[in-house]
């Protein structure tokens, strides 16, 4: 997805804004540019492919600005090219304009303009925005410091859609205007210069006090001041607030790629999500909620919506919710909880999970349920992302930030943090006492169970090897492990191409065993002591039509069966995937590499999904 980046100061902005641009590379784009106030007006370099293209940029060097905009592309409306980066101009050169979001009635606008003479040179969204902001200009015949503060704002007005804005003017050379509207924006202060940024870790560097903005919030930089006004233009007080994540934490330390670095922090980020939330004797608090007995009680329902790997997350929530707390729980991908009309009212908690905390499907569910009348709560990774705005309430994973399109880290801490929330209902419902202090217990090891679990990495790689040549690979487990078969199947296309399903194990006979022949890979997740049984004789089943298996585990299985058993220790089954999903993230990641495909930016793909 597009991502945003913003210097004002006194240093030379061009090195800055690159850099920055850099580090934004993981959310996936194709085209890239800045533009920077000079001497002689507002400057302009772009193009299509990669950050460090633009170093080969004629002139890119003689920039000499302190004050510059920057952005990357992920092509929306128009082909990537170079006339569709952004930045863009208005006609009269006057106002430079980066844009993250979608216009949704940039047509009307642009048939408005035209008519009003305005010549448009990009397919894109973006190119109305300057040209309607210099439209409103041009009518305002006050020449006060306001003016381009005045004209940005009836342009925003006219917007629908999503939109997170940074406007350089050049007759306002010690300003820059940025506004936000569903669309992700931070502004990081620094001494006598301010960044802004779409994604925290990009300027992490440079600071970690940050102001968060709301929707609608317009904003005046200066390099030593931060204005702020309301969508009537009424200015409002802000305060910083300091992220704890530093700056190394987005840096690969030493890793060969971030999905590495992420799998192998693990163990960190376990702890840090429990933190101190279960102490022995005591009963879980959660500061942020206040649910009560009677709440909980009478709740008809609990939905878990999310995308992707956060949808897997939710799976594994779904079970932990209905077995300790005896809630009934839906799991709802977002992009169709919204058209599919769910009965949701006062007595129904919807739930949101999302490592970025920006999936726009995510957010216009979280919207819905809340218009209907439930409560809603956000899981999230990010503070003060737009999630954690809408949601009545939210709570954090602690993983740090995750860099690496593929989710690894972000998918266990959400499942622990699941599991933790299950506790707080339970002891709240004064429910399931001794399910609940075997889960405590078992959830104090973990962090030590999943160091040892990385452990398998030279076996997993030896597989990886012989099988990164695959068409078709197979992922099948019961129950609990069902549901880490799909996440494993997600890892493996995402990152490496391979055609990978997932199926429950006692399904492959209604149809899919139809695939199954001589030398297929099949994958196999057994951590549940009710179900091995049931599932070996599956899998069975696939060798005798001459597949090939890997067996993940923490049961005893006769290893002679298969060929390679990958065996994990043993924990409570409602957070087993934790430790089960790690060998398979491993595969994922080492086939990858084996193709010689780059593991951390995979095609098509981009970390955070910020359009529907
Ligand atoms: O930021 P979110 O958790 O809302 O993202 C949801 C999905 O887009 C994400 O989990 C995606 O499926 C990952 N690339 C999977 O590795």
């Amino acid at each position: 997805m597009c991502g945003i980046v913003g210097y004002i100061g006194t240093k030379k902005a061009s090195p800055i804004l690159i850099n920055g641009l850099l580090r934004l590379e993981y959310r996936g784009y194709d085209s890239a540019g800045i533009s920077t106030i000079e001497k002689e007006g507002l400057s302009m370099m772009k193009d299509k492919g990669r950050v460090k293209n633009l170093y080969h940029l004629e002139g890119i060097d003689n920039l000499e600005g302190t004050i510059g905009i920057a952005h990357t592309r992920w092509a929306t409306h128009g082909k990537p090219a170079k006339e569709n980066s952004h930045p863009h101009m208005d006609n009269s050169k006057t106002f430079s304009v980066v844009h993250n979001g979608i216009i949704e009635n940039y047509h009307e606008l642009r048939k408005f303009l035209t008519e009003h003479g305005y010549t448009f040179y990009s397919q894109t969204d973006t190119e109305v925005v300057p040209n309607l902001i210099h439209y409103y200009y041009n009518q305002d015949t006050n020449h006060d410091e306001m003016k381009f503060l005045r004209a940005t704002k009836n342009a925003c007005n006219d917007l629908k859609g999503s939109f997170a804005l940074e406007i350089i003017c050049k007759d306002y050379p010690d300003h820059m205007i940025v506004i936000r509207k569903d669309s992700p924006l931070v502004i990081g202060k620094g001494e006598g210069e301010n960044y802004i940024c779409s994604d925290i870790p990009a300027i992490l560097s440079f600071t970690r006090e940050f102001y968060l903005l709301e929707d609608f919030e317009f904003v005046v930089l200066a390099r030593d001041d931060a204005k702020f006004y309301d969508k009537d233009l009424n200015p409002i007080n802000k305060k910083t607030q300091t992220i704890e994540w530093n700056a190394s934490s987005a840096e690969k330390d030493g890793y060969e790629d971030y999905m590495l670095k992420e799998i192998y922090e693990q163990p960190t980020a376990i702890r840090e999500t429990i933190g101190a939330k279960l102490n022995e004797g005591t009963k879980c608090e959660f500061e942020e909620l206040n649910y009560s007995k009677d709440y909980l009680k009478g709740l008809n329902k609990i939905y878990l919506v999310a995308c992707g790997t956060a949808m897997h997350a939710g799976l594994a929530g779904k079970n932990i919710l209905e077995r300790l707390c005896k809630i009934p729980t839906e799991v709802d991908i977002a992009s169709e909880f919204r058209y599919r009309n769910p009965i949701i009212d006062d007595k129904t908690l919807c739930i949101f999970i999302s490592q970025s905390g920006e999936t726009a499907d995510t957010i216009a569910a979280l919207k819905l349920s809340r218009e209907k009348g439930a409560k809603t709560l956000a899981i999230t990774n990010v503070i003060g992302s737009s999630i954690t705005r809408e949601a009545d309430n939210s709570i954090y994973t602690h993983a740090g930030p995750e860099i690496a399109v593929a989710s690894t880290k972000a998918y266990t801490s959400q499942v622990i943090l699941l599991a933790i929330l299950g506790i707080y209902f339970a002891e709240t419902l004064e429910i399931s006492e001794n399910e609940v202090a075997a889960l405590k217990q078992d959830m104090a090891t973990l962090p030590s169970k999943i160091e040892e679990t990385l452990k398998c990495a030279k076996t997993v790689k030896e597989f990886g090897k012989r099988i990164y040549q695959e068409k078709d690979v197979f992922f099948l487990g019961r129950g609990i492990d069902e549901t880490v078969a799909r996440e494993s199947a997600l890892k493996l296309k995402e990152i490496s191409y391979i055609h990978a399903d997932s199926y429950p194990a006692g399904e492959l006979k209604h149809g899919p065993i139809a695939l199954i022949e001589n030398d297929i890979t099949v994958i196999s997740i057994m951590t549940d002591s009710k179900l091995v049984e049931k599932t070996v004789s599956n899998i069975q089943e696939v060798i005798t039509r001459g597949a090939k298996t890997l067996v993940v585990t923490n049961q005893k299985v006769d290893d002679k069966m298969f060929d390679t058993v990958i065996h994990i220790p043993e924990t409570n089954p409602f957070i087993a995937p934790i430790l089960s999903v790690i060998p398979l993230q491993l595969l994922s990641y080492y086939i990858s590499k084996e193709k010689g495909l780059d593991v951390d930016k995979p095609r098509n793909l981009a970390k955070s999904v910020t359009v529907e």
